[in-house]
């Protein structure tokens, strides 16, 4: 295969059209890819009449290129669909930056997915619990006698455990979590209709009520980690020491923190919007994740290494896929998937973590340098 190189300079200063002649040739778009770039085969009507109800429009959101990226080694043009002045241009600059030191790495956990059953009213808990425990291996092959296709790729339910929940109002409750690889898909469909299929029979193994089956969105289990090096001759010691202490600042206030994994979010939702993934769910999850140890954290770590140059790592949850739903559905998340050229949704959640990170080292370093509305808009103007 033809070598990629994501390194463009001044990428901003060229036409519409050249970019498009660029990508082109660095995704190998074909010509339906093209025309469906240049809003001539845009999203049908017909098409989103079947994607959401009381369907009027559609609501244009711009689409633009991330530059700059290695990722693992490998060069990527990331699409990112967002409102958001600037956001593009601070991401192509960190990545950029991070060129020097050879990029970002990043890590995927498998896609482990926690489906929730809620079960009220038992008289006897820790029979039933017992009762549950007995009966795992025919809960979980009920689960999965519903989904072929999952098991075939080697996914599907594989374990069960459970919780008891004290609660003021209602008693006692226990709470089922059922854990399933979902493969490359984000897993919602398959997690609920697992739940729903096995709730007669915890009902009726714990004489209890379920009442709620559905899926967590707070995907602890499906971790992924990116981290890159910047470099102190690029960046100078004192904005190294500044960015650290600003990542301080926003692990001891919560006000500081909400707005830090804001920034990191502006590129986290517009790499799942363009490739049509559930930014709601992410945003879900990554809130929550940052809330998990009883105060609510930064995302984001940052430290020097022996050398004295600044590592910046980040730490979330993503379930995000690559196949099911909008991201094959809609055109236009097809394309953006084949921009990237991503065989999984490994590969995809590692992308989108190194941009969060990309985003947030960005945001710092206006923050702490020459302020984020001279910083961000000098990026802007200059990309127009
Ligand atoms: C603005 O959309 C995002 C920032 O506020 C993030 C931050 O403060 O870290 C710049």
């Amino acid at each position: 295969m033809r070598e990629r190189n994501s390194r463009i300079k001044e990428f901003y200063k060229l036409s519409r059209d050249e970019r498009l002649n660029l990508l082109r040739e660095f995704a190998e778009l074909s010509e339906q890819d093209l025309l469906l770039l240049n809003l001539k085969d845009n999203l049908k009507f017909g098409f989103a009449e079947q994607m959401i109800e009381n369907m009027i429009s559609v609501f244009p959101v711009p689409l633009g290129l991330a530059t700059n990226f290695i990722i693992n080694g490998k060069n990527y043009l990331v699409p990112m669909a967002t409102e958001e002045a600037s956001v593009i241009a601070a991401a192509s600059n960190a990545a950029k930056l991070a060129r020097t030191c050879g990029g970002f790495t990043a890590h995927a956990s498998r896609s482990e997915m926690i489906g929730q059953l809620h079960i009220l009213d038992i008289k006897d808990i820790a029979g039933a619990k017992i009762k549950i425990e007995e009966h795992k291996t025919e809960i979980l092959e009920f689960a999965n006698s519903k989904d072929h296709v999952l098991i075939n790729l080697g996914g599907g339910a594989f374990d069960l455990n459970i919780r008891e929940i004290e609660s003021i109002s209602l008693g006692k409750v226990l709470g089922v979590h059922l854990l399933v690889d979902v493969k490359d898909a984000m897993g919602a469909n398959v997690v609920n209709t697992m739940c729903e299929v096995i709730a007669p029979i915890i009902e009726k193994l714990t004489s209890g009520t379920v009442l709620l089956k559905i899926l967590s969105n707070l995907a602890v289990n499906r971790i992924v980690k990116a981290q890159a090096v910047w470099s102190k001759e690029e960046l100078g010691s004192d904005l190294i020491n500044k960015i650290i202490q600003a990542n301080e600042i926003a692990k001891i206030d919560i006000f500081r923190a909400v707005t830090h994994n804001k920034g990191i979010m502006n590129g986290i939702d517009a790499v799942c919007l363009a490739t049509g993934n559930d930014f709601r769910a992410i945003e879900a999850g990554v809130h929550g994740y940052a809330a998990m140890h009883n105060s609510y954290k930064p995302l984001t770590e940052y430290s020097k290494n022996e050398s004295g140059n600044l590592v910046g790592t980040i730490e979330i949850p993503l379930a995000v896929g690559t196949v099911g739903g909008a991201t094959k559905n809609n055109p236009f998340a097809n394309l953006c998937s084949k921009i990237l050229d991503v065989k999984s949704a490994s590969d995809l959640a590692q992308i989108i973590a190194s941009v969060g990170l990309a985003q947030n080292f960005a945001a710092l370093k206006a923050l702490v340098g020459e302020g984020i509305q001279k910083g961000h808009m000098r990026l802007h103007l200059r990309s127009k």
